[in-house]
């Protein structure tokens, strides 16, 4: 007697012929009609980014940088970036049956766990998060069972068209095309990018001369700017968070050692965090 239960179909596609990935149950496998078969982690995320597809051996942020990002992120440094992104997604959340929202680039997790703990109705939502960076995957999975994690690349993304009612990036790098097809007609896109003075003292202490950033977000086309909110205020990280904030960053580059020895003992430093939130819904092309 066949006691294994029929595969499921899923939101994910196959990254080598498109096909739909249906999910094998008793094997815990995802496989499409060409029989090509990806396997779930024992952290539950699953990797849908082919060899051929990566530029280097491990894309994206690297262990110490997510190590950085984690520490400062749980600090709550950022939580009032957090509480504005959540509050938006309130305003504009489906509710039946579940909002399918994804975290584009989600790093280590942390702003997808925010969401599900600030929303006001989390029980209708189901989250989704991606990143080229296995290591980041791997620190998101483990740390949030009830979302959906992949590695895979936000310039091809492994999930069926007109999946996502909700995306989301913060900070983090996307495709126009593949934004345009994920989106639901009529869906919600929502980008956080740095604000005219962010990370300002920061970067007074790298650069020879700071520039303010535009503040302007890019609205890919096919998306109709709805509102945009700007969340401004100080932060003071003490030596260690400083020095986190800084690895978690691509200033890490810049500094050399004897800034970062100078940020380091400083007894105490300021630090304005400075964040556009861009809400547009998809409204054609
Ligand atoms: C600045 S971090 C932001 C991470 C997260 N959104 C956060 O704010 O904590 C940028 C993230 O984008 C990821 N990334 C870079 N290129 C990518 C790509 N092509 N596809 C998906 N993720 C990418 C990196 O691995 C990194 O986790
Ligand atoms: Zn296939």
């Amino acid at each position: 007697m066949n006691t294994e239960s029929p595969p499921s179909q899923t939101v994910y596609i196959c990254p080598l012929c498109n096909s739909p990935l249906n999910h094998q149950t008793t094997q815990n496998t995802y496989t499409c009609s060409n029989r090509h078969s990806f396997d779930c982690a024992k952290e539950g995320y699953i990797n849908l980014l082919p060899v051929h597809h990566k530029h280097s051996k491990e894309p994206g942020d690297n262990k110490a940088m997510l190590t950085a990002r984690r520490l400062f992120l749980e600090a709550g440094f950022y939580e009032p970036l957090a509480r504005a992104i959540a509050l938006m997604i309130d305003t504009v959340q489906p509710l039946t049956p579940k909002a399918h929202i994804l975290d584009l680039g989600c790093g280590e997790g942390y702003y997808a766990r925010k969401i599900i703990e600030l929303c006001k109705r989390p029980e209708h939502i189901q989250l989704y998060g991606n990143d080229i960076s296995k290591f980041a995957i791997t620190a998101a999975a483990k740390k949030q069972k009830t979302a959906q994690f992949i590695v895979a690349s936000s310039n091809k993304l492994p999930y069926a068209t007109d999946t996502f009612d909700i995306v989301y990036r913060v900070f983090a790098p996307s495709d126009a095309t593949e934004l345009f097809r994920l989106i639901k007609p009529a869906g919600y896109l929502l980008t956080v990018t740095p604000g005219p003075r962010h990370l300002w003292q920061l970067k007074e202490h790298i650069y020879t001369a700071v520039t303010e950033h535009t503040e302007d977000a890019e609205i890919p086309p096919g998306f109709t700017p709805i509102t945009s909110q700007r969340v401004s205020y100080k932060i003071s990280p003490d030596a260690a968070h400083r020095e986190a904030l800084l690895e978690m960053t691509p200033f890490a580059w810049s500094a050399s050692e004897a800034i970062k020895d100078t940020l380091k003992r400083l007894t105490e430093l300021d630090i304005e965090a400075d964040f556009i939130v861009t809400l547009s819904v998809k409204s054609g092309l």
